[in-house]
């Protein structure tokens, strides 16, 4: 099959598109046909070699967020057959999905939302969750409360945007002023520019922080919310004993593959209350492109690459 691989740890030049063996799959596992891959921070991250925990054999297939057609199931698998349409986000410490075909085990794919393409399918999965889980899981979020999203016009912004409005939270977003009027359209009921105004002057009585960002952000994040307040992060918390010291709950979280989830974003993509934003399609072979413009920090939702053409699926 085609996929696109890295030999060693580095730049985004060293995204090899060319052939790579069919996945064989366990007795607990499904072959799919990729027909698009979303492209995620971490698959940069891995592919610089900053990320221990999932570094590891090479040649290495990136890409942990798929939608697709299962080609075949393991002998263990129940309850799905070979045609259903899936999408999800596989385990980062194997071979991923920029490829025409992935082994991915049961509970890391849920049924694909049949109102979108698969295009749009395969960049829910990893942010999605992560928007999902981070708020109401590590974030306890509740109607009425008021939460601020860091990073709001990104792939895990953009989905956390629509998931806290949904559950009836008051957003509060930081974005640059070229997402402003985009983001005030998503649901956001006030947007501060990161750029021109700090926003911990601004910003008080929050319940919930949703951090993409770290650092200074994260730092002067402890300072708006609210005594009992949440501050969830999905890249680490850099100073819990502090955090804990003012009263303030630190919660940092690896997002995790669950079908119950993925069967709930899929539900309220198919009800309309939630939409995936795409900002780019690339076909597979320039996955180093589609890396060279996430790593700018810019993307407006998703960037995806396409493995089939759809009008062919
Ligand atoms: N722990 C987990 O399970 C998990 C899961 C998913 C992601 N992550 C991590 O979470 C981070 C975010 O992921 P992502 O997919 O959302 O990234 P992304 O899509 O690349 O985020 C890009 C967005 O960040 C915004 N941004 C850049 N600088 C900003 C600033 N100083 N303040 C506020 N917004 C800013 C940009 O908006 P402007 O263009 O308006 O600046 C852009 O829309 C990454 O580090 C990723 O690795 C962790």
């Amino acid at each position: 099959m085609k996929a696109v691989e890295i030999h060693h740890y580095g730049g985004p030049e060293e995204l090899k598109y060319e052939e790579a063996p069919l996945p064989a799959i366990s007795p607990d596992e499904v072959l799919v046909k990729i027909y698009a891959s979303g492209v995620n921070p971490i698959d940069y991250k891995i592919r610089q070699g900053s990320r221990s925990k999932e570094n590891g054999h090479f040649p290495r297939i990136l890409g942990w967020d798929f939608s697709g057609v299962i080609e075949k199931v393991g002998d263990n698998v129940v309850g799905w057959k070979t045609g259903d349409e899936v999408y999800g986000r596989p385990d980062p410490s194997r071979d991923g999905t920029y490829a025409e075909y992935a082994a991915v085990k049961v509970g890391e794919f849920g049924r694909k939302p049949v109102s979108v393409d698969h295009k749009a399918a395969s960049g829910i999965a990893l942010a999605g969750l992560t928007a999902l889980q981070g708020l109401f899981e590590h974030g306890r979020l509740q109607e009425g409360d008021r939460v601020l999203i860091h990073g709001a016009a990104g792939g895990v912004g953009t989905f956390a945007v629509q998931l806290a409005k949904w559950k009836g939270a008051y957003v509060l977003a930081t974005s640059s002023a070229r997402n402003a009027l985009y983001l005030e359209e998503l649901g956001v009921d006030e947007v501060i520019d990161y750029e021109k105004e700090d926003f911990s002057q601004r910003v008080t009585d929050i319940d919930v922080v949703l951090d993409t960002r770290g650092g200074k952000t994260q730092e002067d994040s402890i300072r708006v919310l609210k005594p009992g307040g949440r501050l969830v992060s999905t890249v680490g918390i850099k100073d819990a004993e502090t955090i804990r010291s003012k009263g303030i709950v630190p919660v940092s979280f690896m997002a995790q593959s669950r079908t119950e989830d993925l069967r709930q974003l899929s539900n309220l993509i198919d009800s309309g209350q939630l939409i995936p934003v795409v900002s780019q399609i690339l076909p597979l072979k320039d996955a180093a492109e589609a890396h060279r413009l996430l790593e700018q920090g810019h993307t407006r939702g998703k960037i995806i690459l396409q493995v089939v053409e759809e009008n062919n699926s």
